[in-house]
């Protein structure tokens, strides 16, 4: 056991007790009936001389009314669920510090408060459903999986100095205004979204996370993020400015409707697994962000009205690319270089900008007779815009061909590659 010398025998016996074997030390009325639930104070008051609990513990029903509480229980082996207890106004375990499985607040439609005040130890936590809920407390320090939806709480502070989650997921909190945490990894996925839009979200100590989404945030900060070890997204945000120094991203990198962005600096990102989608953030024209990007391992994606894209360290793009601006400042000679060097690998190539039309190459016979000139460059085919266009321009598109037809031509295209290939 990890208890250092020094510490006080009543420490070490009570540690000695609740390391046992739990079954065998706890009394049978400490033991909880399988698929059973609470329904009143009284049943809860039964626990009182349990210092800790077997099974799992259900609350529901509509007569517990106002507040209820489970006095002197230290330790839950199995679940606490709090449930459909639509008359709960409050409830609290103070004394509480582990519980080896779930604790779950779910459809609590009046409950207000939720105290934990010793809690440090959890599998999973789910606030579900708590639209009235204004406060929880608790002091947690070991937890897998956080989720936290559709309740009224502003902050989550009880939640702020957990070091590593496998899952942290915050959505439909419509008045969040601030998550300020001190992660340091998160092993799955790390979800914020759909909470008020004006939540300020700070990961400052977050070094890496499987999977990051944020959406609907009005701020973000990863002051120490070096590392993505699958998809990071930025979707729908009102963030003004995204300063990242993550290094490699190992799947997708989405940045796209965030109106407000007007910068984007992930000038440390060397490379990302798969593809970069960079579309409709509507006021950012100076995309330099990625300038030290170097090899793109799926398809690369830049819609909006950008005049400035800096592409400048990029070497290797497995998939194809679609580059539209509406601005005519940019052009799109250093892209094609790169696709005339066969740094960009796909199929499809599109560079546009406010001035000039689409081209597309099909890096094998298109569609025609021979399959086997197949890498040959001899095989280039340029289209104009009006026949694969399906983005920005469908309107003004001015070619025979209707837009509506556009994608079905270049999926055409592209399945008669595949065949040829074949
Ligand atoms: C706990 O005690 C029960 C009953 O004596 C036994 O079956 C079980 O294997 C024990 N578990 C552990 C982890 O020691
Ligand atoms: C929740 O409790 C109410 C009242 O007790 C009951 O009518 C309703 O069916 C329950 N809902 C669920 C999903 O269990
Ligand atoms: C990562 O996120 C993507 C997109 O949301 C999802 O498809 C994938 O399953 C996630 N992977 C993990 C391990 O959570
Ligand atoms: C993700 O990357 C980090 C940092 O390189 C590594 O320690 C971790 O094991 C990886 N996690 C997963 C789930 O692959
Ligand atoms: C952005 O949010 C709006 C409304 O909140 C929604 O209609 C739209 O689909 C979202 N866009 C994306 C890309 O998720
Ligand atoms: C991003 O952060 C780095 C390091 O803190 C700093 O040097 C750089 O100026 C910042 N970029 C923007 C656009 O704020
Ligand atoms: C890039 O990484 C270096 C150290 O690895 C760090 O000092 C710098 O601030 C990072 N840049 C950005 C923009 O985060
Ligand atoms: C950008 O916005 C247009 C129109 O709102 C939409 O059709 C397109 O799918 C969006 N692109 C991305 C990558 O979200
Ligand atoms: C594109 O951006 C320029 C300024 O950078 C602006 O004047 C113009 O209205 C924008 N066009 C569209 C279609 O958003
Ligand atoms: C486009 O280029 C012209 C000429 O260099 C410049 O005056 C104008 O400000 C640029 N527009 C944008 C949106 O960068």
């Amino acid at each position: 056991m990890q208890y250092k010398t020094g510490v006080a025998t009543a420490a070490l016996l009570s540690a000695t007790a609740l390391a046992a074997n739990s079954t065998t030390s706890v009394p049978s009325s400490c033991s909880i009936k399988s698929g059973s639930t609470v329904t009143a104070q009284a049943q809860l008051d039964q626990y009182s001389g349990c210092q800790s609990l077997v099974g799992d513990l259900n609350i529901g029903g509509d007569s517990l009314t106002g507040s209820a509480s489970l006095a002197n229980v230290e330790e839950i082996d199995g679940s606490l669920n709090v449930v459909n207890a639509t008359q709960l106004v409050s409830f609290a375990a103070d004394k509480l510090s582990s519980i080896s499985g779930s604790l779950s607040m779910k459809q609590l439609t009046l409950l207000q408060s939720a105290s934990f005040g010793s809690l440090q130890e959890v599998d999973t936590i789910q606030f579900i459903t708590l639209p009235a809920i204004s406060s929880i407390a608790t002091n947690l320090k070991s937890l897998n999986s956080l989720e936290i939806s559709d309740t009224n709480l502003e902050s989550i502070d009880g939640f702020n100095n957990l070091e590593t989650v496998t899952d942290f997921n915050v959505n439909n909190n419509k008045n969040l205004a601030k998550i300020d945490s001190k992660l340091k990894s998160v092993s799955d996925s790390l979800q914020v979204g759909y909470n008020g839009d004006e939540a300020d979200v700070k990961f400052d100590n977050l070094v890496w996370a499987n999977n990051i989404t944020l959406r609907d945030v009005s701020s973000a900060s990863f002051a120490k993020l070096t590392k993505v070890n699958q998809s990071l997204g930025f979707i729908n945000n009102s963030i003004e400015s995204l300063n990242l120094s993550v290094g490699t991203v190992g799947g997708t990198l989405t940045v796209v409707s965030n109106d407000d962005l007007t910068d984007l600096d992930f000038s440390n990102l060397t490379s990302v697994a798969g593809g970069v989608v960079v579309a409709n953030n509507s006021k950012l024209s100076n995309i330099d962000g990625l300038s030290k990007l170097q090899t793109i391992g799926g398809a690369l994606t830049v819609i909006g009205n950008f005049s400035v894209l800096d592409l400048d360290s990029l070497k290797s793009v497995k998939g194809g690319a679609d580059v539209e601006t509406k601005s005519s400042n940019y052009t799109c000679d250093s892209l094609k270089k790169l696709q005339k060097n066969n740094a960009i690998q796909g199929d499809a190539f599109v560079c546009k900008n406010g001035a000039t039309s689409t081209s597309i190459k099909l890096s094998s016979a298109s569609g025609s007779e021979t399959a086997s000139e197949s890498s040959a460059s001899s095989g280039t085919k340029t289209a104009t815009a009006s026949t694969i266009s399906s983005k920005s321009s469908s309107s003004k598109s001015s070619g025979g061909a209707g837009a509506q037809m556009a994608p079905v031509s270049f999926m055409g295209a592209v399945a008669a590659v595949a065949v040829a290939l074949l």
